[in-house]
């Protein structure tokens, strides 16, 4: 490709991600899907790399992060983030209508009524249009430089739109979309994982992350609320929410003008229950007055406006009855307790059952069978116990004592130290764990066998067709038709049979096949190593090409790939210890599903003159393409990185490398090498 090529092909594909993104974000609508949406990103990503010269400043690319940032830099705030003063009663939010009534001295005044949205604060600045910094609200007077993670965030415009100020900040909330938390939740349970807590804390553990690519994975979401700074010729908030809305941000459509406090307080029972509708969290209102001028007029007290307030929902609380625990066993063998309770009304829905964590919590919460119990729900989460109402114990009642057997299979559990969960060590034959590994085998992201449901599955193991994933492919067309089982109904409570038709068993046995072709990173992922999610295993199969490599690793090697730390390279290991593991990865290889990389993808080792080397590759040579000189590297036990920072050993430099690139090198005395120099180096 030309250089001319490149630049219009990056300009298109700029174009098409941010009309998409738009879509996406500002209309709530979208013409693709995510997959083809991240595949336009790779896309744009690989040509900016070939291509440095024509990356732009505010390229979408910037979304997928990648960026490893140490310590954040502190950053004092120019306007102090002050926090809000709470109301829990409408007498309260009288009595603070009545000040504002009061400071206003007999004007006529509006209020602008907007949700609190229950997740992290930030602070955005934009020069020229640009974003240029975001930081953390910290203790409302510095707080942490965050701006690499906020950048991945889809809804944060790089470059805005339209006629904007000079300079100024715009402050919201980022916040975890429910739906995306329970998304990474299953994820990681999936692969044995512990549980975020709750949106909130995982939304801010998220923007504290050092590697924003992992940040760019969790796609959080940001509301703006809020915009400051000199000059801007804006007489009320709704027209600074208008106008920030024009540019591109995105404000939340719950907003709403009332011209009394008898309007907020309808606000408030408007939302009272709608509010569990919307895609984030929410845990009351906030209401402002709506006149910049009366704003100045009210102003500050030390720790708050005097012309805004929140008032908080009342928590969604109900006491009943704890019946029993039930224990369940996951695909990794973990226990979960579930609390069984008097079915009780709690947000509109009725509870029946909540989650209870783990034995620890258990023991927190001091829990007996019998007791009355509070629970509580956030937003759509499954509810939770929270506490006991000790006045109403019975005093015959005894402390909880945890289950030492599987529940499924009588195995004595076991329970690692350091760790939160008790496990089912059986894990060839405990029936959750056997039926588990084979749907994370089937699931779409691995070797994708869907038309297999669960109840299949649970057919084929009770008439003993198969024992595991790797089975599958012993299966024929006359084991499948005509197959009958069982299967059990919650609603009924009981069992009804079933059997497989002719068309079924023809499309499970085609998909099957098919999956013989899946690329070996979604079969590793499919194997079920606990720890190695989807990311893990692109990493793994990239760096070791094939699974006899992977199963001959070292744990000192397998740390040296990039994101791997010792808990995964220690399960990857005990994985490949056990023998039944290896006689199932047998059946995989004779079957012919893909146990190494693209044979054109491998790279054949040549020396070790680069180990422990790091190169950024700028500009174009006449001898090699990027890829080609990239692959050298690697082929010399080096490895190619995208930024400059002062850990880099050497810089590639080529013909028309950006000058920006040249200059931080410069600065921080990286080693600048030619073309010419390099292959000196590897003839040597
Ligand atoms: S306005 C000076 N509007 O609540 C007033 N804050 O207790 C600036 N929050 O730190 C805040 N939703 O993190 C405002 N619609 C909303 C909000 C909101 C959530 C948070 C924000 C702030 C805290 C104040």
């Amino acid at each position: 490709m030309t250089p001319d090529q490149a630049q219009e092909q990056i300009k298109q594909l700029t174009d098409q991600i941010n009309y998409h993104s738009d879509l996406y974000y500002q209309k709530s609508k979208s013409e693709i899907s995510d997959f083809d949406f991240d595949q336009l990103l790779v896309k744009l990503a690989a040509l900016e790399s070939e291509f440095p010269q024509f990356k732009a400043e505010d390229s979408p690319t910037q979304r997928v992060g990648g960026t490893i940032t140490k310590e954040f830099d502190s950053v004092i705030h120019k306007y102090p983030m002050l926090s809000l003063g709470n109301t829990y009663s409408e007498e309260d939010l009288i009595e603070f209508d009545n000040r504002v009534a009061k400071g206003l001295e007999g004007q006529t005044y509006e209020y602008f009524c907007e949700l609190k949205f229950d997740g992290v604060a930030l602070s955005l600045t934009y020069e020229d249009g640009v974003l240029k910094r975001a930081v953390t609200r910290g203790d409302g007077t510095q707080g942490d430089d965050i701006t690499t993670n906020a950048k991945t965030i889809r809804s944060i415009p790089l470059k805005l739109k339209g006629e904007v100020p000079a300079e100024f900040e715009v402050r919201g909330e980022a916040f975890f979309p429910i739906k995306e938390f329970q998304r990474v939740n299953a994820e990681r349970e999936d692969i044995g994982l512990d549980l975020l807590a709750n949106p909130r804390n995982a939304a801010s553990g998220t923007l504290k992350m050092q590697d924003s690519s992992v940040v760019s994975q969790r796609r959080l979401d940001c509301f703006l609320y809020y915009l400051l700074g000199e000059n801007l010729g804006y007489q009320t908030h709704s027209e600074c929410m208008a106008a920030v809305e024009s540019w591109g941000f995105n404000v939340s459509p719950t907003y709403s003008k009332r011209s009394s406090i008898q309007g907020v307080l309808a606000y408030i029972h408007e939302w009272e229950e709608k509010r569990h509708t919307l895609p984030v969290e929410t845990d009351g209102i906030v209401i402002k007055v709506n006149d910049l001028n009366q704003q100045d007029q009210l102003g500050f007290t030390a720790k708050s406006p005097r012309w805004a307030i929140s008032y908080k929902y009342k928590a969604e609380s109900a006491t009943t009855v704890l019946e029993s625990i039930t224990y369940q066993v996951g695909r990794t063998g973990s226990v979960t307790p579930v609390a069984n309770l008097s079915p009780v009304l709690l947000a509109g829905t009725t509870v029946k059952r909540a989650s209870l964590h783990n034995a620890d919590q258990i023991e927190r919460l001091d829990l007996r069978i019998g007791d009355t119990v509070f629970v509580e729900k956030g937003g759509e989460i499954i509810p939770k116990v929270t506490a006991v109402n000790l006045d109403l114990r019975k005093t015959d009642s005894e402390p909880i004592v945890y289950i030492t057997e599987c529940p499924e299979c009588g195995t004595p559990l076991v329970r690692q130290e350091g760790e939160a969960n008790h496990y089912c060590p059986n894990a060839d034959a405990c029936p959750p764990q056997v039926l588990g590994r084979i749907e994370h085998f089937i699931q779409r992201k691995a070797v994708d066998i869907d038309s297999l449901g669960p109840e299949t599955i649970r057919g084929l193991l009770q008439n003993n067709l198969i024992s595991n994933y790797a089975d599958l492919y012993s299966l024929t067309f006359d084991q499948l038709n005509g197959l009958e089982f069982r299967i059990f109904s919650d609603k009924k409570g009981e069992y009804t049979a079933r059997s497989l038709r002719d068309k079924s068993a023809g499309n499970i046995i085609k998909a099957i096949e098919v999956s013989k072709k899946v690329p070996f990173e979604r079969v590793l992922f499919g194997l079920g190593i606990r720890f190695v999610g989807k990311t893990v295993a692109e990493k793994l199969a990239a760096h070791f090409q094939n699974i006899d490599a992977l199963g001959l690793a070292s744990f000192e090697s397998l740390i040296a790939v990039d994101e791997i730390g010792d808990r995964i390279a220690h399960s990857v290991i005990a994985f490949f210890q056990n023998e039944e593991h290896i006689k199932t990865i047998e059946k995989l290889r004779q079957a012919g599903v893909q146990l190494k990389t693209d044979q054109s993808q491998i790279i054949v080792p040549e020396s070790n003159i680069f180990a422990d080397k790091t190169f950024v590759i700028s500009g174009v040579f006449t001898q090699f393409s990027r890829d080609e000189l990239q692959e050298k590297i690697k082929a010399n036990g080096g490895k190619v990185i995208s930024s400059i920072s002062k850990k880099l050993d050497y810089l590639v430099a080529g013909d028309k490398m950006g000058p920006s690139k040249l200059e931080k090198a410069t600065t921080l005395g990286i080693k600048i090498i030619s073309e010419e120099e390099f292959i000196q180096m590897i003839n040597n």
